[in-house]
């Protein structure tokens, strides 16, 4: 098979790939790329990421070599794509795989409005030539997969539905909400009127692996694990609110299946974990525990994150983040500036953690199970059976695991971390020892 696929460079893609090469014979990929902020060129970029896939050497030098990489640029016509190297795609591919996406939360509409809708519209025009070329030339139909998200519905009150055909969002939580909803219509639009062979996934939200417990990313969820861990998260709110959170892995197992399988052409299929959502207490009391009895830090004290109502909540984060900005204001120092942007920050996670977010995933697991060798998500919480006993099956434990041997990938520096609470203990230690 012989695919074009964009967002090689992030945290899903990859793993799909890797799954591709052990399930196919002979896959084939033109990868699109594009230099990086730091001007790494696109080989080099994508050399990195291979280097960085599960894969044995053989295969790790076969994607290398055979690999054709197409330097992209969203905002030019037909993608910035070399004319010649445009006419060969449309001539070879045979399966679409669009995962590139901005996933932030805090970006401006007309900016995320670029790599999620343009971007999107532009695969499709690819699409649409590529299309009408195996038409004519009598050639198996092209399918495009793309990677949509199950936060498209934005706020909704009740279970949110699986309504294929059919797509009406609540109000987004924020411009990628927005922007992948704005996607999502484009191409139900596509698949309506054309009848295209279009599969859109809509994962969740997608956490390390359940084998390993590792991630490339270290967000949302990760982010508030962290903040509880230093200490700068003392409150939070809607204790019984459920994360749906999905590993890397299976989705990636998900979809490579359905790509490899060839048998499911169009339609919507959600990754969730459904009613197995991990509610925010549980990630707090499991975490809490786990954090304190492995901390690396000697002497580092993790308070107990504390629920509180949702509106107390809101007005703290307000009355902090005013607070932050009126320092800043007088003083111009830069750290209370990094603060109100943190807590901005925060703020675009706030609606996945605070709002009420249950999907509904019972067709989707009919068509996991008829279309791909995976059953439903792996649990991220250990569960009680009929009988009230606990099971261990959860990969939350792996997930906490990796935090404390990565750092969140980098972002907690524990020596610091132990210079200063041997730094803010010292008085303590020498009022102790003159006592003596
Ligand atoms: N992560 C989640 O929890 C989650 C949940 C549900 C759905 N999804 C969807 O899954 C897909 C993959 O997400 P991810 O977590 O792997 O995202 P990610 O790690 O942020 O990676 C995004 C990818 O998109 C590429 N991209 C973004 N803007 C681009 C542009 N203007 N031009 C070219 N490439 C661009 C990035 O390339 P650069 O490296 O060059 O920036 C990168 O390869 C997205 O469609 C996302 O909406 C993700």
């Amino acid at each position: 098979m012989i695919y074009f696929v964009t967002g090689i460079t992030g945290t899903v893609v990859p793993v799909i790939v890797e799954n591709l090469m052990k399930k196919e014979k002979d896959p084939v990929f033109y990868f699109a790329i594009r230099k990086d902020s730091k001007g790494n060129h696109i080989r080099a970029r994508f050399e990195s990421v291979v280097l960085g896939m599960d894969l044995d050497n053989s295969a790790r030098q076969k994607l290398l070599q055979e690999s054709k990489l197409v330097e992209i640029d969203v905002e030019k016509e037909k993608l910035g794509i070399d004319p010649d190297l445009y006419s060969e795609l449309i001539l070879n591919i045979e399966k679409i795989l669009h995962g590139a996406a901005d996933v932030r939360f805090d970006q401006l509409y007309e900016k995320i409005k670029v790599p999620n809708v343009v971007f999107t519209k532009k695969i499709y025009a690819l699409f649409n030539e590529i299309k009408l070329h195996r038409e004519i030339y009598g050639k198996s139909k092209l399918t495009l997969y793309y990677i949509s998200t199950g936060y498209a519905y934005g706020i909704y009150k009740k279970p949110i539905p699986e309504d294929f055909p059919e797509f009406h969002p609540g109000k987004p939580d924020n411009t990628y909400a927005q922007t992948k909803a704005e996607a999502k219509f484009f191409i139900l639009d596509k698949i309506k009127r054309f009848n295209d062979q279009i599969v859109i996934f809509e994962p969740t939200i997608i956490g390390g692996s359940a084998q390993t417990g590792k991630t490339k990313t270290y967000n949302l969820h990760y982010i508030v694990m962290m903040l509880g861990y230093m200490g700068k998260l003392p409150f939070l709110t809607s204790s019984e609110n459920r994360l749906d959170i999905v590993p890397v892995d299976w989705v990636a197992a998900v979809i490579s299946d359905i790509m490899s399988k060839d048998e499911y052409h169009q339609g919507v299929m959600r990754l969730a974990s459904g009613s197995e959502g991990i509610s925010i207490k549980y990630l707090r009391d499991v975490g809490y525990d786990f954090y304190t009895s492995n901390d690396p830090v000697p002497g580092h004290h993790i308070p107990k994150i504390r629920f509180v109502p949702r509106y107390v909540f809101n007005l703290m984060v307000q009355l902090q983040k005013s607070f932050y900005r009126a320092m800043y204001f007088c003083t111009r120092n830069k750290r209370f500036r990094k603060m109100v942007k943190g807590i901005s920050l925060l703020e675009g996670y706030f609606p996945y953690i605070t709002g009420y977010k249950v999907f509904e995933n019972s067709k989707s697991r009919e068509l996991i199970e008829k279309y791909t060798d995976c059953s439903a998500a792996p649990s991220l919480q250990d569960v009680f059976n009929e009988k009230g006993e606990l099971v261990k099956k959860g990969y939350y434990r792996k997930i906490l695991v990796d935090t404390l041997e990565t750092g969140w990938g980098g972002l907690v520096d524990f020596e610091r971390l132990e210079e200063k609470t041997a730094t803010y203990k010292a008085p303590q230690a020498a009022y102790g020892t003159s006592r003596k």
